[in-house]
């Protein structure tokens, strides 16, 4: 009987370990010990990701927080169910427009280039701690406007609120003190920016008015709430998008065909950004909580079980993908899991996908092949975000 333990993953010794359970065929898993199911079958995870009034993401989304905890938390939109969740969905969108995303391209090349020149230069450096987990804060702050001189700490301090020890579900001291300096850092950031507010984003949310949950009386969003978009864009935003360029810089260096092909054609980014995104999805799984009993597979789930989408093995279900464990640019994938389904898909996907590319046009503008230090690689050790957090580089 296979114990599949989120809270003691080693990731050195297996990065992607949810497909496993798949490849075990256990369409419906069930943890007694932790007391939690798992879907693994790409069908099932595409179907209970778009059945939100049966798998409802208000007991939040990851199995370290029970729903009780996430009451005590910001409200996070991605902790919400429809209508509230949809109210601020549609606020928040304005934000991510196919327009304004394009309108960022520039600053996003530019900061790369600026970032990659010096160290390329050097002849070595490490492509995870200095450009790649750089970059993606330094987005989200022109999006939202945090100064420049306070991304760094953002960023340190989102990666320890993440961080987890392995082997135990509880939260490291460390990390809620993190989160606690973050929460400060945000609430006062709210308030300045109420004063004046910016023309972007969070100006948007700070200026816009919602109907209640009756549906009636129109509110202004509190402090809570901005708060928990700040932290949402700080934290899911930035450390996703540092695991996807991280895992393809890996991916391109086993590689080297692929590699060839797309310095030759760089428009082939796109595709391998999507492949890279279903091979090693850096978010590896949805949590849920089950508003109605369900039976499947001869087993039934109860009404409050708590239920895990694997994304990461959804993605690999042979029932759906040819040779699903070969990284293969050519492949069709008409539904991309790696960013959620249905009315909970990432907002950031398109950004995401944008600054991949730009980023990796540029990279091989000044590099033309490199070698990684294996011995020498880092993991994170985080709830559902999974990756590398150093990949030494040389040329
Ligand atoms: C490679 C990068 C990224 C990955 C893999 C990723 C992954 C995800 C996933 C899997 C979800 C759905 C969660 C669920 O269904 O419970 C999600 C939602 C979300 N993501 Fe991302 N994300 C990325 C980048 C970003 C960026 C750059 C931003 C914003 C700047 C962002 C903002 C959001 C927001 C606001 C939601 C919640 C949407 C809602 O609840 O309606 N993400 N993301």
């Amino acid at each position: 009987m296979l114990d599949f333990d989120p809270f003691s993953l080693d990731f050195h010794a297996d990065p992607y370990p949810t497909y496993k359970i798949l490849r075990d065929d256990y369409p419906l898993y069930h943890n007694e010990r932790l007391n939690f199911w798992a879907l693994s079958r790409y069908e099932d995870v595409v179907k209970a990701s778009l059945d939100w009034e049966t798998y409802s993401s208000a007991g939040g989304t990851s199995l370290e927080f029970p729903p009780s905890v996430v009451k005590m938390l910001p409200p996070y939109i991605i902790y919400m169910d429809p209508p509230r969740q949809v109210r601020l969905r549609k606020l928040v969108s304005k934000g991510f427009t196919p327009r304004r995303v394009a309108s960022l391209e520039e600053g996003i090349r530019e900061t790369a280039r600026d970032l990659l020149k010096p160290l390329v230069a050097r002849g070595s450096f490490d492509f995870v701690k200095e450009f790649a987990s750089v970059l993606p804060m330094a987005v989200i702050g022109k999006l939202i406007g945090f100064p420049d001189s306070d991304l760094d700490m953002i960023r340190e301090k989102s990666a320890d609120m993440l961080t987890r020890t392995p082997g135990s579900s509880e939260i490291p001291p460390e990390a809620a003190k993190a989160g606690y300096k973050l929460l400060k850092y945000y609430l006062n950031f709210v308030q300045e920016a109420r004063k004046n507010p910016p023309d972007n984003v969070l100006g948007a949310l700070l200026e816009a008015e919602v109907a209640d949950d009756a549906g009636g009386q129109l509110e202004k969003l509190t402090d809570d709430e901005l708060v928990a978009f700040a932290m949402l864009f700080g934290t899911a935003g930035a450390e996703t998008a540092v695991k996807l360029l991280g895992n393809l810089c890996a991916l391109f260096q086993e590689e080297p065909d692929v590699l060839q092909r797309i310095m030759a054609d760089t428009s082939l980014l796109k595709s391998a950004t999507e492949e890279a995104l279903r091979l090693l999805p850096p978010s590896q799984y949805q949590g849920r909580t089950l508003t109605r009993d369900v039976t499947m597979y001869g087993k039934t789930m109860r009404e409050g079980d708590r239920v895990i989408l694997l994304t990461g093995a959804a993605c690999r279900d042979e029932r759906e993908y040819e040779n699903p464990d070969k990284f293969d640019i050519d492949r069709s994938i008409p539904i991309s899991l790696a960013f959620g389904h249905g009315i909970h898909k990432c907002l950031g996907a398109p950004l995401a996908r944008n600054e991949v590319r730009i980023c990796f046009e540029e990279f091989f503008k000044l590099v033309s092949s490199y070698k990684i230090d294996h011995d020498k690689t880092e993991r994170v050790f985080m709830s559902n975000v999974h990756g590398y957090s150093g990949i030494p580089i040389s040329f």
